[in-house]
């Protein structure tokens, strides 16, 4: 099988579900492999790092894009994700990441803790609640999209009657994170993208007639008094990825983590008694099952080539994050789950100018949230046959039924 091959596999409905056996063939062709014209897989841990962290391979300019291509100027979720932090270059890219780094650093994450602790213990509550008869319940719905959307929500200042309806729009807006074939494919991406853009700018309005202690009333107080700093449209275009990306992703590292606990409950046990240490083994779920599984960059530069395979200026390469994390030159035994590998490092957040500016609060959630599940429910049991949702860049599960007796 050739990497174009892999390609096409890996965006059939199959190769989406299960994309580890394809990851495994890829790894044979080396750490990075030509995928027909103008596209290059970078498949090994080394070489996706490299590319992630070498600026000559940028993000896709998606104003010039839309310049070139009339037709995308109609999609607002290409032009809404297109100004945020995520798909910018330097210098943009940095001036904007800055001002909203300083949310997420060790200090203000910590300081979050608290409240990431009371949220948990809610959410358990409810779960308690509804499985109390026995009946399954959906752990995605009652826990793993509720625990994120409040804590992100909590940080922006969405107000909490909000917070629920955001699970729908998210999904629909991260489907213009995909690999798209058909422009058609974005119709729901670019109502979500409209919904979400009507959201913010009527909560940034609201937030600069009344300032409150939260992230939308400080920005929104920046970009009215130094709009060089940050505009009024990148400034709704990163909140809108805030919110996103602050929410699908984490989501999915719990409902990723929970499966695999079900699959080996000797992991379970030893995070009952303390022989497995939640940070471990939340790099470990990172690793084995990453929640985000695939980036795309562009070689911007000449002479370039990812580990040997040459990528002249224009070409695509698609770097293959959660075949990175299964890479065997990197890791005993990758196909293992394994929670006592130490110096993991997954690529799961990315690397270089773009690492994720969440993933330490990610990690926190995560590392609160599944010792308490444990802890609160000593039976804690599959409750039925879970579902996958049909993606590849955003893995995770649509339903995973629980039962808490
Ligand atoms: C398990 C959870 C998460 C995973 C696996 C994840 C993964 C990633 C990855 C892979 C990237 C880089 C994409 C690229 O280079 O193309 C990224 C960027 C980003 N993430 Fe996360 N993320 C998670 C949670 C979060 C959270 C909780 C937040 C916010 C509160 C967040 C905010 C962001 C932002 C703003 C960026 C863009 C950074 C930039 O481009 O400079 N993420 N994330």
């Amino acid at each position: 099988m050739d990497g174009s091959s892999i390609i096409e596999r890996l965006m059939t409905t199959e190769g989406r579900s299960d994309p580890y056996p394809l990851y495994a063939r890829a790894h044979e062709l080396g750490a990075a492999a030509p995928a027909g014209a103008g596209t290059v897989l970078a498949i090994g841990h080394a070489a996706a790092n490299q590319v992630l962290r070498n600026p000559a391979f940028a993000l896709e300019d998606t104003e010039a894009l839309v310049e070139a291509d009339s037709r995308l100027a109609a999609h607002a979720s290409v032009t809404l994700l297109g100004r945020s932090v995520l798909q910018r270059n330097a210098p943009d890219h940095g001036r904007v990441r800055s001002l909203l780094a300083s949310a997420f650093n060790a200090r203000r994450v910590a300081a979050l803790r608290p409240a990431v602790e009371a949220a948990v213990a809610r959410l358990l509550d409810g779960l308690a609640e509804r499985g109390a008869d026995g009946a399954p319940v959906d752990f995605m719905d009652a826990f793993a999209f509720r625990l994120p959307v409040e804590v992100i929500c909590e940080l922006l200042g969405v107000p909490p009657q909000d917070r629920y309806r955001f699970r729908g729009l998210a999904g629909d807006l991260t489907i213009a994170l995909e690999l798209i074939q058909d422009l058609g494919e974005l119709d729901a991406a670019d109502t979500a993208a409209d919904e979400l853009a009507g959201y913010f700018t009527a909560l940034v309005a609201e937030r600069r007639a009344r300032p409150q202690d939260d992230l939308v009333s400080d920005l929104a107080r920046i970009a009215a008094e130094a709009p060089g700093r940050i505009s009024g449209r990148e400034l709704l275009a990163n909140l809108v990825l805030l919110l996103v990306a602050g929410f699908e992703t984490t989501t999915n590292l719990l409902g990723n983590g929970l499966a695999l606990l079900f699959r080996h409950p000797e992991t379970a046990a030893g995070l009952r008694t303390g022989a497995v240490a939640p940070a471990l083994f939340t790099d470990e779920v990172l690793r084995f099952d990453s929640p985000v599984q695939l980036t795309t960059r562009l070689a911007v530069a000449d002479g370039l080539d990812v580990a040997g395979v040459p990528a002249p200026a224009g070409t695509w390469v698609m770097v293959l994050l959660g075949a990175a994390n299964h890479d065997p030159a990197r890791y005993r035994r990758p196909e293992l789950f394994d929670p006592d590998r130490t110096d993991s490092q997954p690529l799961s957040f990315g690397g270089g100018a773009h690492f994720c500016l969440g993933s330490r609060l990610a990690r926190m959630e995560a590392e609160v949230a599944v010792p308490a599940l444990l802890d609160r429910f000593p039976r804690l049991a599959p409750g039925g046959v879970p579902t996958r949702r049909d993606r590849l860049v955003l893995r995770g599960y649509e339903t995973l039924p629980v039962t808490v007796r």
